[in-house]
């Protein structure tokens, strides 16, 4: 219970203050521009979300735990996997935009947040003339990592309040700042330092991110299904407001 209610707290003061410093990385809106207050009560209310509000039935997304990720799997020939990966860093979020876009009944969330993944990696394959078959720990770690999702929605009314209930989404996600990688006994460094051990395997820099990907995904889908949840119980009047 108290989560929420520091939650409601907080959104009730941030609705009735139109002083806008409560938290100083929250912008000043106008009354009428609704992109900056939805992003602006984003914000406030994503570190409660990142940590889960049991009393509406929202899950926690810090950590996020995964398991048995494949990364990549090559014609049988290669494959690299995470059996247990715990990704942290969903409550420091930066909430970028969240906005509505006009022309179909969709959303549109840029969060910024830095990300910290450990766990466990198993690497088994053949490379050159060489059968590897590896498995240590993994980290991977970027201050800064950006994800778009575009969520297409449908809008719902209810006791004279209007919700948002989410149906599909799209996400893109990079990252901003350079991004670490450690596979122990394997390797460690910059996702750049990468490159030569993957030109091994004669793949360019798109494809090593693309090794990335399946984690992206599973974050995605995380955060989407979070957020569906979170909108299917708050309306969405309460993010349009002061
Ligand atoms: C992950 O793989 C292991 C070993 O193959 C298996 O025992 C376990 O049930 C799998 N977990 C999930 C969630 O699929």
């Amino acid at each position: 219970m108290t989560k929420m209610y520091i939650f409601l707290v907080i959104l009730s003061f941030a609705l009735h203050c139109s002083c806008n410093t409560i938290v100083p990385f929250i912008k000043a809106c106008n009354l009428n521009d609704e992109d900056c207050l939805l992003t602006a009560n984003m914000q406030i209310a994503y570190p409660y979300i990142a940590d889960g509000i049991p009393e509406i039935g929202v899950p926690r997304m810090d950590p996020m735990n995964f398991e048995n990720i494949t990364m990549w799997a090559e014609q049988n020939n290669f494959r690299f996997m995470l059996p247990y990966l715990q990704i942290r860093g969903g409550r420091r979020c930066r909430v970028v935009e969240f906005r509505q876009l006009r022309d179909q009944s969709a959303i549109k969330l840029i969060v910024d947040c830095p990300m910290i993944g450990t766990g466990t990696y198993k690497f088994n394959g053949k490379m050159l003339i060489f059968d590897i078959d590896k498995e240590g720990d993994f980290r991977m770690q970027t201050n800064s990592m950006r994800t778009t999702i575009t969520a297409k929605f449908e809008k719902v009314f209810i006791n004279g309040k209007n919700y948002w209930k989410l149906l599909t989404y799209e996400f893109f996600s990079e990252p901003r700042e350079s991004m670490n990688i450690d596979l122990a006994g394997l390797f460690s460094g910059d996702l750049e330092q990468v490159q030569p051990m993957m030109n091994v395997f004669n793949k360019d820099m798109t494809t090593i991110w693309q090794v990335g990907e399946p984690i992206e995904n599973g974050i995605a889908k995380n955060v989407f299904n979070t957020l569906k949840i979170f909108f299917n119980r708050v309306p969405i009047d309460e993010f349009l407001q002061h």
